[in-house]
């Protein structure tokens, strides 16, 4: 039987979200809150904290790049969703390797096997953060992705997807 719970609880019921990079020129920031928004045209949605310097940066640029991480970067992960790109330069801090977008400025991340450039096309702006919301204008795809591999993160767990129950 279901009780009365807190707004809180209820939001905290949620399972597992994705992780993702998300770059612009010359930062990166780790990002949970991350969705399909639209199949056509393909949009994603990124939920960003004003305090951000990310969200400044991508007001500025307007645009961005999602990459997906898999768990042999979860080092990484953790140190972009911790210091500020106004404090140290990620992309140096990380090891990672700066490639410029095919379509947009922002710069991709070489080491992670999914890289989705967008153009900022709307945004929601809600009390304590915006809802950026890019056009997926290109995608750059290791052939041998598995999604399986990808970061998860559930209530302060960082996980992998898990076994599969049924088909669609
Ligand atoms: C797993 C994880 C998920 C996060 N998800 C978000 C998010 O969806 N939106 C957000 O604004 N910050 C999120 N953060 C916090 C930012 O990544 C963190 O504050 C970062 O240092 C901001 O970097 P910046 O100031 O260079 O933009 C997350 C952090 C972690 C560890």
């Amino acid at each position: 039987m279901k009780k009365e719970a807190t707004i809180n609880d209820g939001v905290k019921a949620f399972p597992g979200f994705p992780v993702v990079l998300v770059s612009t020129r010359d930062n990166i920031i780790t990002v949970a809150l991350v969705h399909r928004f639209s199949y056509n045209p393909f949009m994603l949605g990124i939920g960003i904290a004003y305090s951000r310097y990310s969200y400044e940066l991508i007001k500025n640029e307007k645009e961005f790049i999602v990459n997906i991480p898999t768990v042999d970067l979860m080092d990484q992960v953790k140190l972009c969703g911790k210091i500020s790109g106004r404090d140290q330069d990620k992309f140096a801090a990380c090891g990672f390797t700066k490639v410029q977008g095919k379509v947009v400025n922002s710069s991709s991340i070489a080491q992670c096997p999914v890289s989705i450039e967008c153009k900022l096309v709307d945004q929601l702006e809600l009390k304590e953060r915006v809802w950026f919301v890019g056009k997926v204008l290109a995608v750059q795809k290791e052939e041998n992705y598995n999604a399986a591999k990808a970061v998860m993160i559930d209530r302060g767990n960082y996980l992998v997807i898990g076994e599969k129950v049924a088909d669609r």
